[in-house]
């Protein structure tokens, strides 16, 4: 009777529940917004409760819609914005501060002291990830020396850390009853606190900062089982078996299992990200060594990421701060509109500077304004942005790997903004690279639901997922060289007039 894997993917906007069949296609899903709470300027925090009840919502939501019952769900994967970083008290379930999301950049003043004493080093040697304000380490070190009661419950033993995973796992499993307190590897990558080497916490890193071991998560595999939905749940009794950090579970909804292969997706941000093989792979070009995924019973697969913090959120911005369109879908024929961008670059750095700069105190630019200039350019700039920010990580990946080492030669592409068209025709021009859309480009929620399925034989193994990527439309570089020089030229000196803005 169980015949179907349901997805959790709590994003940075939303949470949505999606349920597939065997086939790998999706056949009803729930979606819930959560607020995005900006207390100060370069603040972004979420409501950690209020995601666990849109989380049980979307669920509710996702059968509702199918007709379906827990009975027909054989297991569950669960898929999230990574790094976020939520700090709670196991007895009462209660989240003990505002998570505070991937973009907030509020600890730049632990960097700044890091970098100076020393430990920016030893984190970047033992966990891959540079310390920047991206990563959940600073966040969770800010709520210890901030929040006095995260603090004291820290030290006796009674406060819980974890990424957006951990937070729904444990409250899935029964949260004070029971719960089970894990995190898959690919989350635990990207806290800063994990030894990339050992996929074990580091002592050495937790010990510097004061962070007591007792209140980090276990660190299971991707695909395997995690724990059992508990009895107060719609979902009672069901299997979570299947964990990965959204990016992570995008590569591998587009089957990119073996390297060398590598997809780019669309998201709030934008996220490129390389399989590289059963050893991690260090970068000197500003891309992240972290963990693709890990099935049970084998080593970890590893991956290089660039990572881009602004891209679809730009566009929300372009709707909510500014008001110039009045949906997201409107950017397109806004931007199509105007045969160019009339001069105008529009670099996002609202969270600092991303891949390949991390340069945590630039901030944002819209650059080349005339008289001539109207929202129609601004709208083409800020969608160019993202093109440009995909070329300087492909730059850096083509830079790290070289052409006989997996550099790319294509780049499969997925998440809300691909279906852009123009913008996806743009991409491959400013790439000189064919970029190529999967017919199924909601690729992050598949890949919760396929390394979960991987778990419990729902899918017999990674070729059986490989056989169900299907090619919806291949976009063909068609951009004279010397003016894609021209435009990168430009971008490049866009970049370099935002950073250093508030050194
Ligand atoms: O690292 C942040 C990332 O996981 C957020 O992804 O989908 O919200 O752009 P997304």
């Amino acid at each position: 009777m169980s015949s179907f894997m349901l997805a959790i993917d709590q994003g940075t906007t939303s949470t949505r529940a999606v349920i597939y069949d065997v086939a790998g296609e999706s056949i009803a899903s729930g979606q819930k917004e959560h607020r995005q709470i900006f207390a100060h300027p370069g603040w972004v925090e979420h409501d950690a409760t209020e995601i666990w009840n849109n989380t049980r919502a979307a669920v509710g939501l996702a059968l509702a819609q199918a007709n379906l019952t827990r009975h027909h769900i054989a297991g569950v994967g669960i898929t999230n914005q990574r790094e976020t970083t939520v700090v709670w008290n196991k007895l009462t379930g209660e989240p003990l501060a505002p998570a505070i999301v991937w973009q907030d950049t509020r600890t730049q003043g632990f960097v700044a002291t890091h970098e100076a004493d020393g430990l920016a080093t030893v984190i970047k040697d033992i966990t891959g990830l540079p310390l920047t304000t991206y990563f959940s380490v600073s966040k969770l070190a800010w709520i210890l020396e901030n929040v006095p009661e995260a603090r004291e419950l820290a030290n006796s033993g009674a406060a819980l850390f974890g990424t957006i995973d951990s937070w729904l796992l444990w409250n899935l499993t029964g949260g004070p009853d029971g719960g089970v307190h894990a995190t898959d590897v690919t989350n635990a990558s990207r806290t800063g606190l994990m030894d990339i080497y050992s996929c074990q916490w580091s002592t050495e890193i937790c010990s510097e900062l004061n962070i007591p071991l007792s209140m980090l998560p276990e660190i299971k595999t991707s695909s395997g089982h995690s724990g059992i939905c508990h009895d107060d749940q719609l979902l009672r009794d069901t299997p979570i078996t299947g964990i990965l950090g959204d990016q992570q579970a995008a590569t591998f909804g587009q089957a990119v299992f073996t390297p060398g292969a590598a997809k780019n997706t669309y998201g709030t941000g934008c996220f490129l990200n390389l399989v590289t093989g059963n050893e991690p792979v260090t970068s000197s070009e500003g891309l992240l060594t972290t963990v693709a995924y890990q099935l049970e019973g084998q080593p970890p697969v590893y991956g290089l990421e660039g990572s881009v913090a602004v891209a679809g959120s730009l566009v929300q911005w372009l709707r909510d701060n500014l008001g110039i369109i009045s949906t997201s879908a409107e950017v397109e024929e806004l931007a199509a509109s105007v045969p160019d961008n009339g001069g105008v670059y529009f670099v996002p750095a609202f969270s600092g500077l991303f891949a390949p700069y991390w340069r945590p105190e630039a901030r944002g630019a819209i650059q080349g304004l005339t008289r001539f200039v109207t929202k129609a350019h601004i709208a083409r700039a800020a969608l160019e942005s993202t093109a440009y920010q995909v070329y300087d990580v492909v730059a850096s990946v083509q830079t790290e790997r070289g052409e006989d080492t997996g550099a790319l030669k294509e780049l499969r592409v997925d998440g809300g903004m691909c279906v852009n068209d123009g913008l996806m025709q743009f991409q491959a021009d400013v790439l000189n690279l064919d970029v190529i859309r999967p017919k199924n480009v909601e690729t992050t929620s598949l890949g919760a639901a396929y390394a979960a399925g991987l778990a419990i034989g729902f899918w017999d193994n990674l070729e059986a997922l490989q056989s169900l990527w299907k090619e919806e439309r291949r976009f063909t570089p068609n951009m004279d060289a010397d003016h894609r020089k021209e435009l990168l030229g430009r971008w490049n000196r866009a970049v370099g007039n935002t950073v250093g803005w508030l050194e």
